[in-house]
């Protein structure tokens, strides 16, 4: 049971996952030789707002797959035990997935059923809330970003990454191409959705100019 029950578009979007979770990572892997990206190598990146020490309590909202905690034990390898992961998703299809490939790489993972819109965590919690890959489809993008500052602990970071190509990208041909077989990235970062009381807000673009990064604090 979810409260507030979901929209309708959020419940068509959240069945086609569902549908595709066991094939989701073979999907994504298209993005490798399409955009010249390499994603796990990507992924990785996002290690760098981690806390350099000491216990740090990371929350993947819509986790999907597991993909960017797969790529963050790359990095941090055997100083994995001083991370405490969690992933949230609406998808028990791809809950099932990310469960068993956290177990069959050793990866101890806190996975929970539930909505970015009412996420079941107390406030203050996260060094950082990573979303990667569901937002533009968000019904409510204004909650979803102010769930995810209010589970993050004062000066964590949120990272929220979606499709949406660059302003310079947009102008050449390959973006033109690019929104033309997927329109998903035509997509800008919905900045105008960032709570007020977000601090140092920060708009970049990754994966080859093809997808924006937004990064606030608490
Ligand atoms: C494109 S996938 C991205 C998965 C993963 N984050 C990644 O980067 O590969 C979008 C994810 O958002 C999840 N999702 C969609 N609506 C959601 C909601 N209201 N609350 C939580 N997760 C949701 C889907 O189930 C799916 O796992």
């Amino acid at each position: 049971m979810l409260y507030p029950d979901l929209s309708k578009e959020d419940k068509e979007w959240i069945a086609e996952y569902d549908e595709m979770a066991e094939g989701y990572d073979q999907a994504v892997k298209q993005y490798d030789d399409w955009l010249g990206i390499n994603m796990l190598e990507e992924r990785q990146r996002f290690s760098q707002f981690v806390p350099i020490e000491d216990t740090s309590r990371i929350m993947d909202v819509s986790i999907g797959t597991a993909a960017n905690f797969v790529a963050l034990k790359e990095t941090f390898d055997d100083q994995m035990r001083r991370l405490d992961l969690h992933g949230l998703d609406v998808s028990w299809g791809m809950l099932r997935v990310s469960q068993r490939k956290a177990m069959n790489i050793g990866l101890t993972i806190n996975l929970t059923h539930g909505s970015v819109f009412n996420i079941p965590y107390h406030d203050n919690l996260f060094d950082v809330v990573l979303h990667t890959g569901g937002i533009n489809t968000f019904s409510d993008i204004a909650k979803a970003l102010n769930e995810m500052l209010r589970i993050a602990r004062k000066g964590g970071f949120v990272v929220v990454v979606d499709e949406g190509i660059s302003p310079t990208l947009r102008e050449t041909e390959r973006g033109k191409q690019i929104i033309k077989a997927n329109s998903l990235f035509a997509a800008k970062p919905p900045l105008e959705h960032i709570p007020d009381k977000a601090k140092d807000i920060e708009v970049s673009y990754v994966m080859n100019d093809a997808f924006y990064q937004i990064v606030f604090r608490k």
